[in-house]
């Protein structure tokens, strides 16, 4: 049966997708701001960090392709239900968390590229699954946005670490992300520069914007 979604259209999507999470987590500076909550009541801004991971590994690798987990402490660590919010401060290294994201990428793209579509099968159907996992990694840039407008502007780069060569994609790079889908994309491009100003009335105004 030929597929009904294109396939490397949506691997782009989910690529462009994760790029846009790390550049998020870039704009911090010290990895300890990253490993505490902001402010009373949150999960600490890395735990968002391994949750898209573990979503992503829970529906795609064990959920419909049947693999057993590979990474059982991950599987709690980052179930919002498993794990509650107090209990939430305890977290990987980030260098840990993003071997950890970048091996399951790479199984859930090999998967999907290995297998056509499955109409019986509403989770597969017209590629569903996939697009699920890329809007859950939208919503939580979404609510990432509104953590990292809690951390004070000093705590933050503000683009000097793209002049140092960090994995943040420069800022020409972020003005021409026009793809999948256009409406994202504008909203990441206004994130970006809301996050990186280190003036706190601008960036109130911005975050008004995004409400
Ligand atoms: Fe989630």
């Amino acid at each position: 049966m030929a597929r009904t979604f294109d396939v490397e259209a949506v691997a782009e999507a989910m690529r462009e997708s994760r790029e846009f999470t790390r550049a998020m987590f870039d704009l911090v500076i010290a990895e300890s701001d990253l490993r505490r909550p902001p402010a009373d009541g949150f999960r600490p801004i890395l735990w968002h960090l391994g949750h898209v991971g573990a979503f992503e590994s829970y529906w795609i690798l064990q959920r419909i392709k049947g693999d057993p987990t590979f990474a059982p402490r991950y599987d709690v660590v980052f179930d919002p239900i498993k794990t509650p919010r107090e209990d939430a401060n305890n977290l990987p290294p980030i260098a840990e968390i993003d071997s950890y994201l970048a091996r399951v990428r790479e199984e859930v793209l090999r998967f999907m590229q290995a297998i056509r579509d499955d109409q019986s099968q509403p989770l597969l159907r017209d590629g569903y699954i996939y697009n699920l996992v890329i809007e859950h990694e939208y919503q939580h840039q979404e609510t990432l946005a509104y953590l990292l407008q809690l951390l004070a502007p000093e705590l933050k780069s503000g683009g000097k670490r793209q002049e140092a060569g960090s994995r943040m994609p420069p800022a020409s790079r972020l003005l021409t992300w026009s793809t999948f889908p256009a409406g994202h994309s504008r909203w990441a491009r206004g994130v970006i520069r809301s996050l990186t100003t280190t003036n706190s009335r601008r960036t109130r105004s911005s975050l008004t914007a995004f409400a």
